[in-house]
């Protein structure tokens, strides 16, 4: 069973191949527009479920558009509309109706462990959507955005500046494992896992730990951010904002990354919080590239699982 969960979990060859998968199907595809099944897929015929237990936009509509362009078909459930969702059925009995009628899933769920829950009485591939613990899909689809605007990731450069959360956590595991040279910067309590800090350090990463953000940005090739609140997150919102004030990205703190840096931001953003719209909008800002992306990664990764 190949579930796609986390990218600490595949070798670092195999995420190489699904890039590059992603890259060469790029190529093949435009992203609107008609259901064409461009070349032979192993999703062919297949049925993708999608479960959301939060809101999404990119990763709902290029999950679906894939799934479609690879010649299978999509179902999107929404977790309050099941039972599981109201607690009438169990996550067992659910797992097993799922794996009858749907060939790989894809879940967006608060809790980690409920993807790793289902994960294990799935018996087909299931995909991370999105948890409160990480976010493998954006990583992977950002690495071809990288490459393909700025070169080989490798050896690389990277600042994330910000909240550490979700996405941070998934970040540390694609510097490791695509080996670039990841500088963190954020303020203190809102530091990414230390779990995966640790798990970094144990696979010799190039993780820097530089809480100044002009000193983390200097003279890299991309700065990456994402919102100060994430989906679900429990915390006073005005206390958070005021101490993430220091890390915004603005023209300022790009001016000391690379001449060449890119932007690249999760999306969705919170304009003029975590970054200013001159910087979004700016010429260095790749995140309409980025959001794109997700549709080819997405396709390398549903093949991946179903190969
Ligand atoms: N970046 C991302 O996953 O966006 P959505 O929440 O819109 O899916
Ligand atoms: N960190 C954000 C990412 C959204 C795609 C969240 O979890 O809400």
């Amino acid at each position: 069973m190949k579930h796609f969960l986390d990218l600490s979990h595949i070798s670092k060859k195999e995420l190489r191949g699904i890039v590059n998968e992603a890259k060469r199907r790029k190529k093949k595809c435009s992203n609107k527009g008609k259901v064409v099944v461009s070349e032979k897929s192993t999703a062919k015929d297949k049925l993708l479920l999608m479960i959301f237990e939060k809101p999404s936009t990119r990763t709902r509509l290029s999950f679906d558009l894939a799934m479609r362009q690879l010649g299978g078909q999509t179902i999107v459930m929404n977790s309050q509309d099941m039972h599981l969702g109201k607690g009438e059925e169990t996550i067992e009995d659910t797992a097993k109706v799922i794996s009858s009628f749907s060939d790989v899933v894809m879940f967006r769920t608060f809790a980690h462990n409920s993807l790793i829950e289902l994960s294990k009485l799935l018996t087909v591939p299931l995909i991370n959507g999105l948890t409160d613990h990480s976010h493998p899909c954006q990583l992977l689809s950002d690495v071809l955005t990288f490459e393909e605007t700025r070169g080989s990731i490798q050896g690389a450069k990277v600042a994330w500046v910000g909240d550490g959360n979700n996405v941070t956590n998934s970040a540390i595991e694609a510097a490791v494992q695509f080996d670039f040279q990841l500088n963190i910067a954020c303020p203190k309590g809102y530091m990414p896992s230390k779990k995966i800090l640790d798990w970094a350090k144990s696979k010799k990463g190039n993780i820097q730990i530089i809480s100044d953000p002009v000193k983390a940005v200097k003279g890299v090739d991309c700065i990456m951010c994402d919102k100060w609140i994430s989906m679900g997150d429990n915390v006073n919102v005005k206390k958070k904002k005021k101490e993430l004030k220091p890390y915004q990205v603005n023209e300022k703190l790009m001016s000391y990354a690379a001449k060449d840096a890119i932007f690249m931001h999760v999306l969705p953003a919170a304009r003029e919080e975590e970054v200013v719209s001159s910087v979004i909008d700016g010429k260095q800002s790749v995140v309409w590239l980025q959001a794109e992306n997700r549709l080819h990664g997405q396709k390398a990764i549903i093949d991946w699982c179903l190969s």
